[in-house]
């Protein structure tokens, strides 16, 4: 039953044992009870693992619970979570078939059906069709702050399953800023705040307070984040982003969702909309191109991402012709000769784009143009007129409508090396860190920090070729 759950789990079934300890922050989630708890926490310290232990944990003990796995798209709850769950929480349980994986139809989401008839649904908030017709026991949300309070209030109207004496809507997050609505709503007592610390994960510390060796290099890697991202995933604090760049950034009104069809896939940009590349070059940085649309009333759609150290430009230029072109045969029959001729061809899948727009390395540039036959042009690079520009195009007008957008999650491939260390995986995640310069006086300082920056410069370089109407346009690279 599921008041039995202690804080010690120990599940031990005629097929199959699970065993999971949880500490601190992360055995209170195990115990909560009330009807809306977020657990948050700096980076790594268990909170995910407690969340998805707790829905394991109560689908397996009770029979027809209906629990629910959400983070804002689904995409990115497949890069995480899942992974925790399917490696960690559920791995004995599907070798057994205790738990099997359903993958879902046009009309139902996909689930993780428990031999008891206990179901976990999984989803995305980009998507909510199919996941909010039904009801719910347990709803857990990873990442929290990436959905709205709107979100959350349409959320818990699913909470009415009662297969079990708690229904419960469970949030883990990393903490964002001190103003942000989440942490303002724990304060109004309106959801219970739990946190969580690295002492909590048995993987980073020892029982007696000391480090493990696999803690210590987890521990290095947070000491060396810098600024905000340092007070948040290291500390564990809200706290402001000051002396952030493009304060004007807001998650919730410049990161939109995609349009699905009724098989759960993608809609398009219009074909109308004009598209444009922008190019960053780098190996140990990461090589960012971003494909952006230009909407009926000049506004940008940033809808594709490549963002990836470690790879040569022909390989990328491989990854990109791959996602925006197929091999179309075609047929037809030869009157001459008498017989049906084929030929191979390349067939876009999205308008060319009208720009290339690349930083100024020479050799890169040709690489690109040459493995994709497109032309480049290099960017005009004049920084504090760049950003002013772009902080116009984020500011929202009259009606409340910015003129630059970032479509979640629209990166091509998650890089592993950068995860692991902690830095930015997206351009996302370097808006909320990318500060000016201050000297040793604290006084901010004219000019960018020269970190986790690649994603930005794209987005400027692109606001410079489109509304940019200096001298600058003019001097173009030619090599
Ligand atoms: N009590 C525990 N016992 C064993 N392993 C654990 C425990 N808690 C966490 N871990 C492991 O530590 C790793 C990090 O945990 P998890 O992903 O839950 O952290 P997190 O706080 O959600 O991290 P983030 O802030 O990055 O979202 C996972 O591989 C998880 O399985
Ligand atoms: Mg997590």
């Amino acid at each position: 039953m599921v008041n039995s759950l202690t804080a010690k789990t120990k599940h031990t079934g005629t097929v199959h044992e699970h065993f999971y300890e949880p500490r601190g922050g992360c055995k209170e989630v195990l115990e909560s009870r009330d009807e809306e708890v977020l657990v948050s926490g700096p980076a790594g310290t268990g909170k995910s693992r407690a969340c998805l232990e707790k829905i394991f944990a109560i689908c397996l003990m009770t029979p027809n619970v209906r629990a629910l796995m959400l983070r804002k798209t689904l995409r990115s709850l497949g890069s995480t979570a899942l992974v925790t769950w399917r490696n960690f929480v559920i791995k004995e349980a599907l070798v057994t078939g205790t738990v099997v994986y359903y993958g879902g139809s046009s009309q139902e989401a996909a689930q993780y059906r428990f031999k008891n008839g206990s179901t976990v649904t999984i989803g995305g908030l980009d998507n909510p069709t199919r996941i909010m017709s039904s009801e719910y026991d347990v709803v857990y949300v990873q990442e929290a702050t990436e959905i709205s309070i709107e979100d959350i209030e349409m959320i818990k109207t699913r909470l009415r399953n009662w297969a079990i004496s708690f229904q419960q809507l469970i949030m883990d997050c990393n903490p964002g800023s001190d103003k942000h609505p989440l942490l303002l709503r724990c304060k109004d007592n309106r959801c219970l705040l739990i946190e969580s610390r690295h002492e909590d994960n048995p993987r980073l510390f020892n029982l007696d307070g000391t480090l493990t060796e696999r803690g210590a290099k987890y521990i290095a890697i947070l000491d060396s984040l810098t600024g905000v991202r340092y007070k948040r995933l290291r500390l564990g604090l809200w706290v402001s982003s000051e002396g952030v760049i493009y304060e004007e950034f807001d998650p919730a009104l410049h990161v939109l969702d995609w349009d699905y069809d009724d098989a759960g896939n993608r809609l398009p940009l219009p074909d109308e909309w004009p598209r444009y590349w922008v190019i960053d070059f780098g190996y140990s940085h990461p090589f960012v191109l971003k494909c952006y649309a230009e909407g009926p009333d000049g506004e940008i759609y940033m809808y594709r991402e490549i963002y990836m150290t470690g790879r040569t430009v022909a390989e990328h230029a491989v990854t990109i012709m791959d996602v925006v072109t197929t091999a179309a045969v075609t047929r037809w029959w030869d009157h001459i000769n008498k017989v049906e001729r084929t030929r191979e061809e390349i067939k876009w899948l999205e308008p060319h784009p009208t720009a290339v727009i690349c930083d100024h390395d020479a050799e890169d540039r040709r690489t690109f143009e040459k493995a994709t036959g497109l032309g480049t042009i290099a960017a005009i690079k004049d920084v504090s007129i760049g950003i002013d520009l772009h902080k116009d195009r984020l500011k929202p007008d009259g009606q409340g409508y910015p003129r630059f957008y970032l479509m979640a999650d629209a990166l091509v491939e998650r890089d592993e090396i950068l995860a692991t260390a902690l830095r930015p995986v997206c351009t996302q995640d370097e808006y909320s860190s990318y500060s000016w310069k201050v000297d040793k006086d604290g006084r901010k300082l004219d000019e960018p920090i020269k970190k986790d920056d690649d994603g930005v410069d794209c987005d400027r370089y692109l606001t410079m070729h489109l509304d940019y109407r200096g001298k600058a346009r003019i001097t173009e690279l030619t090599y």
